[in-house]
């Protein structure tokens, strides 16, 4: 196999796909376990799961992602934590509403590369009116969705009364008698169809692999939401239905991080590129977060490029990562390399505020 990868043929990755990061760095931080001093290795993405990483005081993060636009967004929160405050930080990202967003990017990107600057420069407008962290396509699917389809389905009375904290029994009960109606559960069908999820939020090539129903997940990840976890809590959640964070915050935007981060930043150590790449160098990495990328594989290559991981990872090691739709976990034959951690698999599940996700895995390389 070549030190390419599979999807990067498929998929355009010329534009920022995701502004931020739909995958709760409380939950992967604590995944990871003790790696103080050590090498970490991170899907980028948005950079918010990468910069998280920091807070475990590793020797360094590796950052790795075959777009460089998704690099550009973890360059614009580099520039953001230098040189802004903590508050103005979170009006750039569209966490709060701001009217100067910006000249908040202007400052934020004053000392990046001129190719960043240029992407930043030519997003202004719309980072002006949504927030860095609402101007990829994912987040521009969610905003069409929030602006256009749901006051069809739900008065703002019944959205905001949905971030009214309550003890779980009634949770359930808002969910059954208020929130999950008949228009509701139509516009979930045709919204996460595959036809629709597939023009506006992802590209058709990722669904290539995946079984089931996008819409039927989405009503159960709901539930785990809505009920299981206190929808109060849940920035995500209210991002998708308000348009900005509530009092919740993902953990890398929230102000107990911000110092810790940005005095780490020069720990990043960050390589545009494949995954693949990275495991083609001869380094070791003492644990790994994977985001979701191993759906987006076919199970062969999966396979193929789990084992590639394997020779890059220290004893002890943790790969971290998310399934979506498409089941993948350690291939048959390398079972005997790893150790599923189901106990810390379980107790982060259980409070994974990012609730469009159906496994969450956690394998330990032996040693
Ligand atoms: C897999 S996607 C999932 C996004 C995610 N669910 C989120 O909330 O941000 C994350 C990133 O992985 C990158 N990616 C996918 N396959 C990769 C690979 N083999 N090597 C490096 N980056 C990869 C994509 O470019 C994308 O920016």
């Amino acid at each position: 196999m070549t030190q390419s990868s599979e999807i990067a043929g498929k998929a355009a990755f010329d534009y920022i796909r995701y502004a931020q990061l739909w995958e709760d760095a409380d939950v992967l931080t604590a995944a990871l376990g003790d790696v103080t001093g050590g090498t970490l290795v991170s899907i980028c993405s948005a950079g918010d799961n990468a910069l998280a990483m920091l807070t475990l005081d590793p020797a360094k993060v590796v950052v790795v992602d075959l777009s460089p636009a998704q690099i550009a967004s973890l360059h614009l929160r580099i520039g953001a934590f230098r040189n802004l405050s903590h508050p103005e930080f979170l009006e750039l990202m569209g966490a709060v509403k701001s009217d100067r967003r910006a000249a908040l990017l202007e400052r934020a990107i004053a000392d990046l590369d001129a190719d960043t600057k240029a992407l930043w420069d030519s997003l202004s407008d719309e980072v002006a009116r949504h927030g860095a962290g609402g101007v990829g396509k994912f987040e521009r699917y969610f905003r069409i969705f929030r602006t256009r389809l749901l006051p069809l389905v739900h008065s703002r009375r019944t959205i905001d009364d949905t971030f009214v904290s309550r003890p779980k029994a009634e949770r359930q009960e808002f969910l059954d008698t208020r929130f999950n109606t008949w228009r509701w559960r139509l516009l979930l069908n045709v919204f996460f169809s595959r036809f629709v999820m597939g023009r506006m939020g992802r590209d058709k090539a990722f669904f290539d692999h995946v079984d089931g129903s996008p819409a039927q997940h989405v009503a159960r990840r709901i539930r785990h939401a809505a009920v299981d976890c206190d929808p109060a809590e849940n920035p995500y959640l209210h991002w998708i239905l308000k348009g900005t964070h509530g009092a919740a915050l993902p953990m890398t935007w929230r102000a107990e991080h911000y110092d810790v981060i940005r005095s780490r930043l020069d720990r990043l150590d960050i390589r545009p590129g494949s995954l693949e790449a990275f495991v083609s160098t001869g380094e070791k990495a003492d644990g790994f977060n994977l985001s979701d990328i191993f759906e987006y594989m076919s199970p062969d290559v999966f396979a193929q490029v789990y084992e590639r991981i394997l020779s890059a990872a220290s004893p002890n090691a943790r790969l971290v990562y998310w399934n979506m739709m498409a089941p993948r976990r350690v291939p048959t034959d390398l079972q005997p390399c790893v150790n599923t951690l189901t106990d810390v698999e379980d107790t982060q599940k259980r409070r994974d505020k990012a609730f469009f996700y159906s496994d969450f895995v956690v394998e330990e390389v032996r040693p």
